[in-house]
């Protein structure tokens, strides 16, 4: 596992946007996957001013994302499809046709999660950006006695929702459930760029790197079976934890 200390968040987000445009540059066609949340949005900013300078080309990429909440259509301000549409898709040169997220208000769930899982059985992804919730959960796979294997509906923990909470207008407005990809499309990528910052993401951060144990109550802890991890953090986080 390579582990990247930068000095704060900008310098995160520039690092891990390197990552990404290096890869782009020599893959044209590149299959990237995307997290959401408030971890990646510097980064977005990054490629967007990288394409905007012509370092980088996105016509080809071919993208996934991790997660959506169930019962938000694109249209509403806080589902993953308008953050992502708004925050980098319609920024860059992305084939829209080409950029996959999970439908939130799909009539029938369960298809929906086969269906995502069809699409992702004929790619292989080349970079999937990860975010950590505080408690651990990558997409949405919150700690538990197990974890799901395939693209599921899974219900939102009490943490997940007080920390997603300050993107809506009210705390009861989050839905209490979300389509996420599983930890076993998350682990066949063949490189997992994870990012982290701030003092809240030091428990999940601290047990990836030093519990020397792999749980399903602390799902990022299956990073450490991955053979191409890469982990980009501060120092607040890197001061507190032993690297
Ligand atoms: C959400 C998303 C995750 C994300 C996490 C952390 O729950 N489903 O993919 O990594 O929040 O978010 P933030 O970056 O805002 O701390």
């Amino acid at each position: 596992m390579e582990i990247i200390v930068c000095k704060n968040y900008e310098e995160m987000s520039k690092k891990g946007a390197e990552i990404i445009i290096e890869k782009v540059n020599e893959k044209r066609n590149a299959v990237l996957g995307f997290a959401t949340g408030a971890t990646p949005l510097g980064l977005y900013k990054e490629l967007i001013k990288a394409y905007e300078e012509g370092r980088v080309d996105f016509s080809q990429t071919e993208s996934f994302n991790l997660d959506e909440y169930i019962g938000l259509d694109g249209s509403h301000e806080a589902s993953y499809r308008y953050y992502m549409d708004n925050n980098f898709f319609d920024k860059i040169n992305i084939n829209k046709k080409n950029t996959h997220i999970p439908d939130g208000k799909s009539l029938n769930v369960d298809i929906e999660c086969r269906n995502y899982d069809e699409l992702l059985s004929k790619k292989t992804i080349d970079i999937q950006v990860l975010g950590v919730g505080k408690n651990g959960h990558i997409g949405f796979n919150e700690p538990g006695e197990y974890l799901i294997s395939n693209t599921n509906v899974e219900e939102l923990s009490e943490s997940t929702i007080n920390a997603n909470a300050r993107f809506f207008d009210n705390i009861e407005d989050v839905p209490n459930f979300a389509i996420t990809m599983g930890i076993a499309s998350i682990m066949k990528a063949e490189k997992i760029l994870l990012m982290a910052n701030g003092s809240d993401k030091i428990y999940a951060i601290d047990y990836l790197l030093n519990s020397k144990k792999i749980s399903t109550k602390v799902p990022v802890s299956l990073l450490n079976v991955h053979k191409n991890v890469t982990v980009i953090i501060d120092e607040i986080i890197a001061d507190k934890v032993k690297i």
